[in-house]
């Protein structure tokens, strides 16, 4: 995954009649991630799209494919989305060994992360704004090439950044200092110029933006903003 500090465009808020076009104007910015929202109408109330889109941009861009399944039974759909292309799956942890208890969304975790091995695909896992993240990261965090912290509640774009994730970027920052793991920090919801810098500052390293990047005009303007602010407050 690309090093440093990352402004990551969500796709989920540009035109889907251009998506080639809008894909260049972000890459013409000069961000090197795209992050790509895949919803299932279950794990969340929303339906986005699946693989044929992930592969279609595949097909249209170099960028780095930052792939977030806020989807139910995720291990079924490492294939479809690995086959078309995608460069890291994030899975949700609430999604991981449903109804079957901590021990099996463990393995499932252990799981995935050796099949995304396999596929020469990242692995990243997602946590919902009210789940703890510190207990998966303790047991598995040697095996994570991310970590994505919800700073919304997953579901749609737009809606205003949660305050309280900032602790919880923080508690994550400190135990991978402390533990030497090798995974990065995402966060995703609500960020902006005006959320950026505090996220910066809490720990996180890869800000995703949807809303501040495809609803401003200018593509290069808006992610320099985000830029400038996570800069500035690291
Ligand atoms: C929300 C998605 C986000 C979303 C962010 O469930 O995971 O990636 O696109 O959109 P904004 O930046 O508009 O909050
Ligand atoms: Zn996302």
């Amino acid at each position: 995954m690309p090093g440093g500090v990352q402004v990551a465009p969500s796709l989920l808020a540009a035109d889907f009649a251009r998506l080639a076009e809008e894909v260049e104007s972000v890459a013409a910015a000069g961000v090197s991630i795209l992050h790509l929202d895949v919803m299932d109408g279950h794990f969340v109330p929303n339906i986005t799209f699946g693989p044929p889109i992930v592969g279609a941009v595949r097909r249209t861009t170099s960028l780095y494919l930052d792939t977030h399944l806020m989807i139910r039974d995720p291990l079924a759909w490492i294939e479809p989305f690995t086959a078309n292309g995608a460069d890291l799956l994030t899975l949700h942890a609430e999604a991981l060994g449903e109804g079957a208890g901590r021990v099996v969304a463990l393995e499932q975790a252990r799981e995935a992360a050796r099949r995304l091995a396999e596929r020469g695909c990242g692995f990243g896992l997602s946590f919902r704004p009210a789940t703890d993240p510190l207990p998966w990261i303790e047991e598995i965090g040697d095996r994570l090439d991310l970590v994505l912290l919800m700073t919304v509640e997953p579901g749609f774009g737009g809606q205003g950044f949660l305050e309280s994730q900032l602790p919880c970027i923080a508690r994550v920052r400190e135990l991978r200092e402390r533990r030497g793991f090798p995974f990065r920090i995402e966060v995703d919801g609500g960020i902006g110029p005006a959320t950026a810098g505090r996220c910066a500052r809490a720990g996180a390293e890869i800000l995703v933006a949807g809303t501040a990047v495809f609803g401003r005009p200018d593509r290069r303007e808006a992610v320099a903003a985000i830029r400038a602010a996570a800069l500035d407050g690291e």
